[in-house]
């Protein structure tokens, strides 16, 4: 695996892309989902789940963790905790994705004590994890390092009032779990809105947990003594990959429909895609564009959701080199997420980056067929987009960060008419 990588064929600016592409489960809900289910003493069962590596390593995880994991039909899997749950988290495996983190909120809520390394994933920024360990201590845990690792425990966790410095998508979702089963009253204030936090809290209250105010920026949670699993987790579609596909349609298509996505979640990225001048029909779940006569360029800024996904950055940056005019990009969220455009200007993008959180990318411009590795997991789908984009051949190395995120990949753009080997 180490050593696959994708060959692409470029079709230098021709815009022939055409058909369905279907959008997969979240990667980022259904992470969390695997996750919850140590707050359950029965099974779980979790529909619609992508097929990635991210997904094999969570679940790698809880195994050795004493979760019983079963895949029951192609994207079903049933979760089954053994009465006791081990509390370190394996270290090679941890250090690998972003979201073993978020075992830490249910395994202390269950086992009153957690130990972990720093989290690992993709690297776009410092991604420190004190506003986690702050709240921990605000329920009544003592955060203290050994060596390299975390370790977290509580002889009782009780609800508390936690003010996040930062709407942090993971910390609201680890908070929010280990407070499903804490008792009292936590309040989550400054809590991240996103649509994978809302499909977490609307699964935990259909088995019995009392979330209130998931999707908005304070969230109240009552503990409850215990949850009883009643239907299964269906996974929402990856807004991300849906957005990512509808930039590769832009870029490269003649007519390609998006389906099986949901463009409510979408609302603010379409908006701009249709601002560069994007020909856009969009239902209620899919996305269908057509040839574009002329790409203009854009002023961007990354935001918490609803705003534009700081992960749709680097596929926005490809179409801006295919847009007339100068574009901007303002990254606020991460600070190192516009370290892999220097990669995309030796493709031969016209690029400045001003600082970690600014560039303007000035087009339109022929880019050219790269060798490049895969940086992290949204700018490794930027790179097949600029490849397919590009004059010749592009060849991207350690795509082991793309596949952690996005399932079979090539098998789907071939689908499109899209020249991409897995070799
Ligand atoms: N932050 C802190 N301290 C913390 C936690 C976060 O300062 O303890 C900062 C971060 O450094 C960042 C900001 O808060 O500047 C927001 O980061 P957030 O915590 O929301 O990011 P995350 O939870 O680590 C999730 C997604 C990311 C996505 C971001 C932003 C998962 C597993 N990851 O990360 O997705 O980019 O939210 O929406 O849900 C990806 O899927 O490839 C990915 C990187």
């Amino acid at each position: 695996m180490g050593n696959e990588k994708f060959v692409i064929q470029g079709l230098e600016g021709q815009r022939v892309l055409e058909g369905k592409a279907s959008v997969r489960g979240a990667k980022n809900a259904a992470l969390k989902a695997f996750a919850a289910s140590i707050l359950f003493d029965d099974e779980i069962q979790i529909d619609n789940t992508p097929l990635i590596q991210d997904i094999e390593n969570i679940s790698r995880l809880l195994k050795h963790l004493g979760v019983e994991v079963n895949q029951i039909s192609e994207r079903s899997f049933r979760l089954k905790p053994s009465s006791a749950i081990g509390a370190d988290l394996s270290d090679d495996i941890a250090k690998s994705f972003r979201s073993s983190i978020v075992l830490s909120g249910p395994i202390l809520a269950r086992e009153g004590r957690v130990s972990f390394p720093h989290p690992g994933g993709c690297v776009i920024g410092e991604r420190p994890i004190d506003i986690f360990l702050e709240a921990f201590e605000k329920m009544g845990a003592k955060a203290e390092r050994d060596g390299e690792r975390y370790v977290v425990s509580a002889d009782r966790l009780t609800g508390a009032e936690i003010i996040f410095k930062i709407p942090s998508v993971t910390a609201t979702e680890t908070l929010m779990m280990a407070a499903v089963l804490t008792p009292g009253t936590t309040v989550l204030h400054n809590a991240a809105t996103e649509p994978e936090i809302v499909a977490l809290a609307e699964y935990l209250n259909a088995s019995g947990a009392q979330i209130s105010g998931a999707g908005t920026h304070t969230i109240l949670i009552k503990g409850v003594d215990s949850l009883k699993s009643k239907e299964p987790f269906l996974t929402p579609p990856d807004r991300i990959e849906a957005g990512s596909l509808a930039i590769l349609a832009a870029a490269c298509g003649r007519d390609v429909e998006i389906i099986n996505c949901c463009t409510d979640h979408l609302k603010v990225f379409l908006q701009a895609l249709s601002n560069i001048g994007v020909n856009i029909q969009k239902t209620e779940n899919s996305i269908r564009i057509k040839s574009s006569p002329q790409l203009k360029a854009i002023d961007i800024k990354t935001h918490e959701y609803p705003g534009i996904p700081t992960d749709l950055q680097s596929p926005l940056a490809v179409l801006m080199t295919q847009a007339t005019g100068r574009s901007f990009i303002f990254e606020t969220v991460f600070e190192g997420r516009l370290n892999w455009l220097n990669d995309l200007a030796r493709m031969g993008a016209d690029i400045t980056i001003c600082d970690p959180h600014r560039a303007f990318i000035s087009g339109p411009t022929i880019l050219r067929g790269r060798e490049m590795e895969s940086p992290d997991l949204r700018a490794g789908l930027a790179f097949i987009i600029a490849g397919l984009v590009a004059k010749g051949k592009s060849i991207i190395h350690n795509i082991y960060n793309i596949d952690r995120g996005y399932e079979n990949i090539e098998e789907r753009l071939a689908q499109i008419g899209a020249d991409i080997k897995r070799v």
